[in-house]
This record gives structure tokens, sequence and C-alpha cells, in this order.
């Protein structure tokens, strides 16, 4: 029976990086002897021009109906998009929210790691990186600051905003048995991020992760200060196995991380629920400055597909392969523009994509 994916190709570079994923999908089903029926959904400025909202029921219904769905990016320039003079509850950034909450993906795994092909692109000085590094950021992903109850009001004639942020013990949990799980397969140590010196919701943290850490006694806990935590990961990243933390810290902390690799453009992302279901993304954003140039490196989206394999559809053989396919091509020495250095090839989107899967044949 065909497998059910969604597709949602999205916003900027979006259609353009999901179509060479589908390309790659294609080539590993048809190794691997398994079929594919994929299914394009509409979300974020795709959808507003469409349907006039960022996020339909239809969508909701159509992913729920899936056995995982593949997303490039969304949203646009804020300055350009007439997305953005919309209100913020139906802009692009809402879709992708309410997708989030819709289908309770709570834990989001975003690794970042220094590529041997590409150390040369890390903007680290070489003495903070000699041992390269290997981390996972598990971020919380449907309660805190984004989801809490926000509004603007006139308080003695002063505009005065509100944003609230909550968490109640089980959200926490729920994440901090995911960070351990995936801490347990790795190098067996969470850093735990938090604001507790602040914050009421980190000291709530801290108190639940320290329980859950009871039940993974192989595995080393450590707590660390949100800002601490932004410095040491300039300063020596490669002390980081996992790093579990709340939404806002996770947002923040993940790009951070993945700008440190120097090559954004490879980083995957998984959003995953109590189920085998999730949601599979580029760690990177929609770049509309460059869209529609077939410049854009499709490569992450690419490692998302592998991910989703592994994750969502125990096609642990198929996602090895494609990952091995990326390297391959990286070793002949082709490049996409963002990560091109001198005695490359430069190549194109689609020609990246053909290239990935040629070498799965
Ligand atoms: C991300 C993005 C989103 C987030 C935005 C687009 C709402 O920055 O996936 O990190 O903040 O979660
Ligand atoms: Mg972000």
């Amino acid at each position: 029976m065909a497998i059910k994916i969604g597709l949602i190709p999205g916003d900027g570079i979006g259609p353009e990086i999901v179509a060479e994923a589908e390309k790659v999908l294609l080539a590993a089903a048809d190794k691997y002897g398994f079929t594919l029926d994929f299914e394009k959904l509409l979300l974020g400025g795709a959808s507003i021009d469409a349907t006039g909202l960022p996020l339909t029921e239809e969508t909701v219904e159509k992913a729920k109906a899936c056995e995982a769905v593949l997303m490039g990016s969304i949203g646009g320039d804020a300055k350009t998009s007439p997305w953005y003079q919309l209100p913020a509850d139906k802009r692009p950034e809402a879709g992708l929210l309410g997708i989030r909450k819709a289908l309770n993906l709570f834990a989001n795994l975003r690794p970042a790691y220094l590529y041997d092909e590409l150390k040369d692109a890390c903007p680290l000085k070489p003495a903070m990186t000699e041992n390269g590094f290997d981390m996972i950021i598990v971020r919380e992903l449907t309660g805190g600051l984004y989801f809490g109850k926000r509004y603007t009001e006139t308080v003695n004639g002063l505009r005065t905003a509100v944003d609230t942020l909550t968490y109640n013990e089980e959200e926490i949990r729920r994440i901090a048995v995911k960070a351990f799980d995936i801490a347990m397969k790795r190098r067996k140590k969470v850093t735990s991020v938090d604001k507790a010196n602040v914050l009421d919701s980190s000291r709530l943290w801290r108190a639940v992760v320290e329980e859950v850490a009871a039940d993974y006694p192989e595995v080393t806990l450590e707590h660390m200060l949100v800002d601490n935590c932004a410095m040491q990961l300039v300063m020596n990243p490669g002390q980081f196995d996992v790093i579990l933390t709340e939404n806002m810290f996770g947002d923040i902390l993940s790009d951070e991380a993945s700008m440190t690799t120097g090559s954004i453009g490879m980083l995957s992302s998984a959003s995953l629920n109590e189920t085998k279901f999730g949601l599979y993304e580029p760690s990177h954003g929609s770049a509309p400055d460059i869209a529609g140039k077939n410049i854009a490196n499709p490569i992450a989206t690419i490692l998302s597909a592998a991910m989703m394999l592994r994750f969502s559809l125990d096609r642990d053989e198929a996602a090895d392969a494609i990952e091995k396919a990326v390297e391959q091509v990286l070793k002949e020495g082709y490049r996409t523009a963002d990560i091109w250095s001198e005695g490359c090839e430069k190549v194109s989107t689609d020609r990246m994509g053909s290239l990935i899967a040629e070498r799965l044949r």
C-alpha cells in the first residue's frame, strides 16, 4: 500500500526545495521497493493567497490523514509582502503555530553539527571547534510564550502589551522524557536550559526535569541559564549533546546553533507528537530574497525527508541511503551557492536534487 505523505511547499524558496526532496524520496522509494502517495497541502502565505487564511481546517484534516508531513518553509518579507498588512493572527507564521498546536507537535528536534566537508564555512575560530560538535536541540513547541494569552491595551494613557508564559508540569515532563530518550541513544548528556534565576516557569521546569532525570541514571543532567548557554554555544559548542529547553529559548538558541555550523542550508528538523506522526522541515526559513532563482540549498529539506523516513515511516535503510548520497555529492565537490568555496563546483537547486537522487540509483 502506498504511504501517504503530506507536502507543504509553502512560501519563498519552499516550493523549490520541496520539489527536490520529492524527487529524492521517489528515487529512494523506487530503490527500496515502497510507494509514496504525495498530497499537497496549503499553509502560510500560500494558504492566505488561496483561501484568505494561513491555516484551514481542511489542511489540518488532510495532514491528520497522512503518515507524515514534509514542509518547505513559510513566510515572506515583512516589509514588502501584503501578508504582513494582515492582523497578526492571520499572517503566515500564525498558520505554522496553528498546525503545530492542532497536531499536538510538542517536540521539536533540531540537530546542529559540523560537517567535515564544510568545516571552512564554520564562522567560529578553529580553536573553538577543534573536535567538531554534534548536538541536538529539543525545543518544547506548543506551550510557553508563543501560545499564552496576549493583548495590547491602554493603561493610564500608555499603550501596554502583555504576553504570558505558562507551563504546566505535564507539558514539561513529556518534552523532558523525549530529551532523555534521545540522550540515551547519543552521548547520554542533557543540558536543560532555563532562566531559573528570574522566572517561575523556569523554576518549575528545573524541578520537573530533575524528577524525569531520576528515571535515567545513565544520563548526566546539567542545568544552564539561557544567557550563559548563548555564550557557551559560540565558545565551546563541543560540550553539548542534547539541549532541552522551552519554546522561545529553543527558537533563539536553535538559530544560533545552526548558524555556528556555517551551513544552515544543511540542517533538518522534526516536530513530533506522542505518535509516529511528524512534521519535518528544514531549520532555515523561506529566504524570500532568493526565491524563484533556483539557487537555494535543498539539502536541509532532503535530510528532513530522510528523518521522516526514519522516525515516522520505519524506513531506516532508505533514510541511511539518502544521508549517504548527500555526503557523497558533497565529497564529489558539488555545492549550492550558500556553501560554495573555491575549488568546488557551484550547482543550482534542481541540479543538487538530481545529483542526490542519481546517487541513490
Ligand atoms: C521557527 C520559526 C517559527 C517559530 C516562526 C516562523 C513562528 O522561527 O520554526 O523557529 O518561532 O517557531
Ligand atoms: Mg525560529
